[in-house]
């Protein structure tokens, strides 16, 4: 514990200075409101209704800052709870919450073991820390403690094939910089990085590149003292184990075996989905959404539901019409989408704001056709994580 409070006191992570909240607002997966909404509440959840959240192991507050921002300024009810060991990390999220003037969250320091203590939640998010708890199904465990029944989940925990050669490295980093202090460790690291052969499998993996960014980038990814990648179905049995089921991925055409080859019948969806991980051999790191074994499924909002894009709808839409096909890549695989080009009066309606309804008058499409085409902009854009569906309001 020791070593890795004094490495995210030394290098609080990820690297942040405050006076860049003035300049812009860093976005991503797990955890923005609508793509929550989108994979836990079939894009249909009442925002009217408060929303409690733990940020468990928040660092410098990406997530956190996130969360707050969007649901503040989207002015929907809502109360935070950040927790996480390192004192200098929770030093840079509350400075950034403070730059921003962020009101709706409660710091605390101490272990996401104890959870519950903090109260009952209807969100939690704990990105990139599980995987490095000595026991990450006792931190499942405990962020189930701390869960309401009805609610939901999102996490970050590395993947072992687009890591390649990350842990021989922790490993011979670990044994020979022993003892020293995590800025001895950290100079001699780079140094020894010098003299590695060039075929070394970390310098020939261009999938890593937290090394390049920040020290703390190259502390986290290279001198962590406790570190584990979890395959796919590993981490859905880590989940079951502590009582969650995976209730999504981002985004999910990563995990579609069909896309390579025609899945076994006798292989269950995790199975699958590990299948499919082996063969792209590029994920680095698994995002995605759990709720509580056996929580109902939520239900759409039909014709109520609002999409958002998650590119530039005018510039889809043009590319659309043009016939062109969309390479959208993640994590080193790319998924080449194609739509028909009558999708493109229906995608240049999408806001983030008009409801489906709204934007089948605005497109003037037959309301029966309009069903049908959505249904292929839907099947064509959701699965690459380009559309998710939520009434927040943005
Ligand atoms: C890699 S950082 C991730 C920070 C943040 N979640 C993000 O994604 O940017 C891991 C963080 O987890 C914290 N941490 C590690 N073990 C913890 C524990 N048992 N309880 C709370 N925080 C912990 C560390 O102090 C560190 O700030």
């Amino acid at each position: 514990m020791s070593d890795i409070l004094d490495q995210y006191n030394a290098y609080p992570y990820p690297e942040r200075d405050p006076a860049d909240e003035a300049k812009r607002l860093i976005t991503g997966s797990p955890s923005h409101p609508v793509e929550i909404d989108h994979v836990l509440y079939a894009g249909n959840r009442d925002w009217s209704l408060p929303f409690d959240v733990l940020v468990a192991g928040g660092g410098t507050g990406d997530a956190l800052i996130q969360l707050a921002t969007v649901l503040t300024r989207a002015g929907k009810p809502h109360r935070i709870t950040y927790v996480d060991l390192s004192t200098e990390a929770r030093r840079v999220a509350e400075a950034r919450a403070k730059a921003r003037g962020l009101t709706s969250i409660t710091f605390q320091t101490g272990s996401l073991l104890d959870a519950a203590e903090y109260g009952q939640f209807d969100y939690i998010d704990c990105c990139g820390v599980l995987h490095h708890l000595e026991e990450p199904v006792a931190g499942l465990r405990a962020l189930r403690a701390a869960l309401k029944d009805e609610g939901g989940f999102g996490w970050m925990v590395y993947a072992p094939y687009g890591r390649g050669g990350v842990y021989p490295l922790q490993e011979a980093f670990g044994a020979l910089l022993a003892g020293l202090t995590p800025q001895e460790r950290l100079a001699r690291a780079r140094a020894l990085m010098e003299s590695l052969p060039k075929g070394h499998p970390f310098k020939l993996n261009p999938h890593v590149v937290d090394h390049k960014q920040s020290d703390a980038g190259f502390y986290d990814l290279l001198l962590h003292s406790q570190d584990r990648a979890f395959r796919i179905d590993e981490w859905g049995a880590a989940l079951a184990e502590a009582g969650f089921e995976v209730a999504g991925m981002c985004p999910p055409a990563l995990y579609d075996l069909g896309r390579y080859a025609d899945p076994p019948e006798d292989m269950d969806q995790l199975q699958r989905m590990a299948m499919a991980e082996r063969l792209s051999g590029t994920i680095r790191k698994h995002v995605g959404y759990a709720r509580p074994t056996g929580a109902a499924p939520r239900k759409g909002a039909g014709m109520q539901a609002v999409p958002h894009l998650s590119a530039d709808p005018v510039k889809l839409a043009r590319a659309v019409a043009a016939g062109k096909t969309l390479p959208v890549t993640s994590q080193g695989v790319t998924f080449d989408v194609t739509l028909p080009p009558e999708a493109a009066t229906v995608l240049a309606q999408v806001n983030g704001r008009r409801t489906l309804a709204e934007i089948a008058r605005g497109a003037k499409t037959d309301p029966f056709l309009f069903q049908g085409l959505w249904r292929k902009v839907e099947d064509g854009l959701a699965p690459v994580g380009l559309l998710q569906m939520s009434r927040l309001g943005l």
